[in-house]
């Protein structure tokens, strides 16, 4: 089966899944899945729910816009969330939440085989790296079971200040430089 295929039964088996918490519309994800990079922000948000579309909302134009500055196309990567539906009035997602749709993010990610993984912000970082620091560990590369992963902040948190949106740039600039060190090691 081709990786569209696996992933549109995937979507059907979640769509199906009724002991799933959340009932807004499901935003599985989008782009490449032969990309070579994998974004995972946290959850969809009003915009998202509306659109069906994951990050497409401010912080999804911002995390767009940095695609592009590297001179990629957002279609030429997978950007998807770790819980899959929005929490109501925007909250952060329930322990409980995050542990439903995990096994879903599992699968998806062995479908798509990224070269690197991209986990915005704290929450979907901790699902690979359950110790990590966000503000310590964002814009490093790290190796976890056969993933490589390199965590940045949410990109709405770069949009609450200074400080964190000149990390978060600083950090995607860095992302085809780490592609490559991810590349070597794999080849190599
Ligand atoms: N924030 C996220 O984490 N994901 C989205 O899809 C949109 C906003």
């Amino acid at each position: 089966m081709n990786k569209i295929k696996e992933l549109e039964k995937l979507k059907q088996e979640i769509i199906a899944d009724t002991s799933l918490p959340l009932t807004t519309n499901l935003v599985f994800g989008e782009g490449n899945p032969d990309g070579e990079v994998l974004f995972i922000g946290e959850a969809p948000g009003a915009l998202e729910d509306e659109l069906v579309r994951p990050f497409v909302g401010r912080s999804g134009q911002l995390l767009r816009k940095q695609i592009r500055a590297l001179g990629w196309k957002e279609e030429d990567v997978y950007i998807t969330n770790i819980v899959k539906r929005r929490p109501p009035e925007n909250r952060d997602p329930l322990p409980e939440e995050i542990e439903a749709y995990k096994p879903y993010l599992t699968r998806q990610i062995e479908i798509i085989k990224p070269t690197i993984i991209i986990p915005l912000g704290r929450f979907s970082m901790n699902y690979f790296l359950p110790e990590a620091k966000i503000s310590r560990d964002q814009g490093k590369l790290f190796r976890t079971g056969n993933w490589h992963v390199a965590p940045m902040f949410h990109p709405s948190a770069a949009l609450r200040g200074t400080t964190m949106m000149n990390a978060f740039v600083e950090s995607f600039k860095k992302l085809p430089a780490m592609l490559q060190t991810v590349k070597k090691m794999k080849s190599g």
